[in-house]
């Protein structure tokens, strides 16, 4: 019989982050002590258990997806309302709506043997009805607090239309901006996603799913799918141990510390092994060393997969080599279902592995109150955005924007401009959403047209509209028109970027410029000699062509969600003053990828004076804007950093003893404005070559003009030290000299020294 103490605890009882506390990656995450008790679940479970058929217990670990749009032709409601009635069935995913989720329970709870409530699973990733921008954006907020608000927002939402769980956080650290799926991650630094994806799950878990209003979250995809080879979607990773574990896996561990409910193996391979068979992974690093007692559920038919990948002979020997790696539930195929009786009988898999797995999956649905009351308030449901939710949205989306360039002043524009022509496939239109929504909420609540907040932002101003060409293909028939708009009016925004169907999963792409004729149309702008401001909305880092030089602004502003015209406005005319900094570098072209902060040095690092050194020719060794990097409509003056003390022992620090550096921040310009300050670590010499700089703390911070504060970042042994490349895990802080770097981007330059004796 498993335990089920450590995550039932968790869920119960909550956890709480350490409040507007500067300190990286250490313990800023407290559970209460769990004292030796009972879980509070435990012998429900295991009375449950003893009273389950085989056929029962591989019907919990089975979830099959709902038929609804998303799903074309994937199933239908007749086989799942079978298996409910049945009781084959444990979770049913891709379905929402509070009649719709209360009748298939109802078959599960009155119709089966044994009455065991269904489970219902949805992708809430940045949104339910009301979206939030997309994760990549949230993370260019370097706010935790951006990512709980559309978390709490997602789970009242979701959890009154009878969703129990999410499939979120998604926290695959990548370097690979051709990846779709960077849009749903939030970038290149495991330091920033380990905050998110604490802070993520800490909105959607509250301090218990039992509420009513709160989710069990998911923590995917475990792990290291953002190395996909070239950026295709599902392809191999070859990855050292080392690499695993400092670059990864640290996400993965923040969510278990804030007690995530879940966790989703991911498609790929890690060195030849894929994740879903991955014992090393799945059970000997998430399960025993780390403890979790949650439930390990496959990606979308991952299982059946083991065969494509030349893993596994046929569906039983897949169903064998996940349940027995460390899957507990199978989604959308049915090889564990199918084959468990044959696969029991044979020896092949244990009755007490799938004891194992069928009570994390009862245990999350006794955390989730599902036992007492498995229906939902169809008079309760949320049927729309509230006010508030709106406005969180519209907040979450300015913060997340990142100034890129602001030459002369162009922005903020006036609001009592005369007049002002909108320009691009992107200015009135509704595709700014991001790339998971529930696609009911696109079609009721579609998201606000950049066009139109404008409108209303400047009232008095003329303002002239054209769409100038469209988001992809090659006709450059509407440039005229935009350019005759741009000409007549004072100022123009265009407003470029990508259709958010082109980010996402299965949506890499092999050249990240803008799409179809746009950069023509940003040229074709900038001919006129007028000031103008590029707008970007996209989900993914864009190579910015030549266009870049021409341009006097550029405020990138992601895919922004339900609120996007509104927000863009907000930072337009400086009502928000930008704040966002890039959570990944930008290349200057594809052939430069991968190219991001936290690279290994070389034998021969970059010297421009010396050709046998690691670069291009053809290209600076530099991205085009690099990680951490973001302008304000203000400027700021950081002092001289200080550190506590020079010389620290590393016995001192392995006890939990901390170095501090602190640095003042003035805001010099006349607006308010935030920035962000950060710091960066190099080991310098170390046992296994570390990266260059990495970071390892940040606070955002808002100064009126003319106003200063200090901000402090605790140093512990977790910053300074690195995982090895032993497979059992071992973390060490090695003696010799780091250099520390506070600044406003990952090029900050004020330097400081720390010896570790
Ligand atoms: C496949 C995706 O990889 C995963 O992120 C998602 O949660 C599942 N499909 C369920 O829709």
């Amino acid at each position: 019989m498993p335990e089920l103490r450590r995550r039932t605890l968790l869920s119960a009882i909550g956890v709480t982050a350490a409040a507007g506390s500067v300190a990286t990656s250490q313990a800023t995450v407290a559970h209460a002590a769990d004292g030796g008790r009972e879980a509070p679940y435990e012998s429900e479970v295991r009375s449950l258990l003893s009273r389950m058929t085989l056929e029962e217990k591989l019907g919990q670990l089975q979830q099959l997806p709902w038929a609804y749009d998303l799903n074309p032709g994937s199933g239908s409601t007749k086989e799942v309302e079978d298996a409910a009635r049945s009781g084959r069935l444990g979770s049913v995913l891709s379905i929402f709506g509070a009649r719709t989720t209360n009748a298939l329970q109802k078959l599960a709870v009155e119709e089966s043997r044994l009455g065991i409530p269904l489970l219902f699973g949805l992708d809430v990733i940045h949104g339910f009805w009301t979206n939030f921008p997309i994760p990549l954006a949230q993370a260019a907020a370097f706010d935790p607090d951006v990512a709980r608000s559309d978390a709490e927002v997602s789970a009242k939402e979701a959890r009154s239309n009878g969703v129990h769980w999410t499939f979120a956080p998604m926290m695959d650290v990548t370097h690979e901006p051709r990846w779709g799926r960077i849009a749903e991650g939030n970038g290149e630094d495991p330091c920033l996603t380990s905050r998110l994806a604490a802070a993520k799950v800490e909105g959607y878990q509250g301090s218990g799913y039992r509420t009513k209003d709160r989710l069990a979250a998911c923590a995917k995809h475990f792990v290291a799918y953002g190395g996909a080879e070239g950026g295709r979607d599902y392809n191999t990773v070859d990855v050292s141990e080392s690499r695993l574990r400092n670059l990864y896996l640290p996400p993965f561990k923040a969510a278990l510390d804030a007690g995530v409910a879940t966790v989703m193996a991911s498609f790929n391979t890690i060195s030849g092994v894929p994740a879903h068979g991955n014992a090393h992974t799945l059970t000997g690093i998430l399960k025993k060393e780390w403890g979790f007692e949650g439930m390990v559920v496959s990606d979308w038919t991952g299982v059946q997969e083991l065969i494509a990948h030349g893993f596994a002979e046929d569906g039983a020997d897949a169903a064998r080599l996940a349940l027995n790696a460390g899957v507990d539930m199978e989604m959308t195929s049915t090889n564990l279902l199918t084959n468990g009786r044959k696969l029991l009988r044979s020896g092949k898999i244990t009755e007490k592995r799938i004891d194992d797995a069928v009570a994390r999956v009862l245990g999350l649905k006794y955390a989730l109150g599902l036992f007492d009351d498995p229906y939902v308030d169809e008079s309760a449901a949320i049927t729309e955005p509230s006010a508030n939710a709106r406005k969180a949205a519209r907040a979450a989306a300015a913060r997340s924007m990142v100034l890129l360039k602001n030459d002369a002043g162009v922005l903020p524009l006036s609001r009592s401009v005369g007049s002002l022509a909108v320009v691009g496939p992107f200015a009135d239109s509704a595709d700014l959403l991001g790339t998971w929504v529930v696609p009911a909420s696109a079609e009721k609540f579609p998201a606000v047209k950049i066009l139109d907040a404008v409108k209303r932002a400047a009232p008095d101003a003329k303002v002239t509209y054209a769409r100038g060409v469209d988001p992809e293909g090659a006709d450059t028939g509407g440039i005229d028109e935009a350019v005759a708009a741009a000409k007549a009016a004072d100022v123009t925004v265009v407003v470029v970027g990508e259709p958010t169907a082109m980010s996402g999963e299965a949506s890499a792409r092999s050249d990240i410029s803008l799409p179809g004729a746009q950069e023509k149309l940003v040229t074709a702008i900038a001919a006129t000699g007028k000031p103008f401001v590029v707008v970007l909305v996209n989900g993914r880092p864009l190579t910015i062509g030549d266009w870049l030089e021409r341009a006097p602004a550029v405020l990138e502003a992601w895919h922004p969600g339900t609120e996007a015209g509104n927000a863009v406005a907000d930072v337009l005319f400086g009502a928000v003053n930008p704040g966002g900094k890039l959570p990944v570098s930008f290349p200057r072209t594809v052939g430069q990828i991968p190219i991001h902060y936290n690279h290994e040095s070389t034998g021969r690092p970059y010297d421009a004076n010396n050709k046998y050194t690691s670069k291009y020719l053809d290209l600076p060794p530099t991205p085009q804007f690099p990680f951490g990097f973001g302008l304000s409509y203000t400027t700021f003056d950081l002092g001289t950093p200080k550190l506590s003390r020079a010389n620290v022992p590393a016995g001192a620090l392995r006890k939990g003893d901390t170095v501090e550096v602190s640095v003042s921040v003035r805001n010099t310009g006349d607006h308010t404005g935030d920035e962000v300050v950060q710091l960066y670590v190099r080991d310098v010499a170390a046992s296994i070559t570390q990266p260059v700089r990495r970071l390892r703390g940040f606070k955002r911070v808002t100064l009126d003009a003319g106003r200063s504060a200090t901000v402090r970042f605790p140093l512990g042994a977790e910053d300074l030290g690195f995982w090895t490349n032993d497979p059992n895990g071992e973390f060490r802080l090695e003696e010799g000299t780091f250099k520390l770097y506070v600044g406003t981007s990952s090029t900050a330059d004020a330097e400081l020294t720390l010896t570790v004796t």
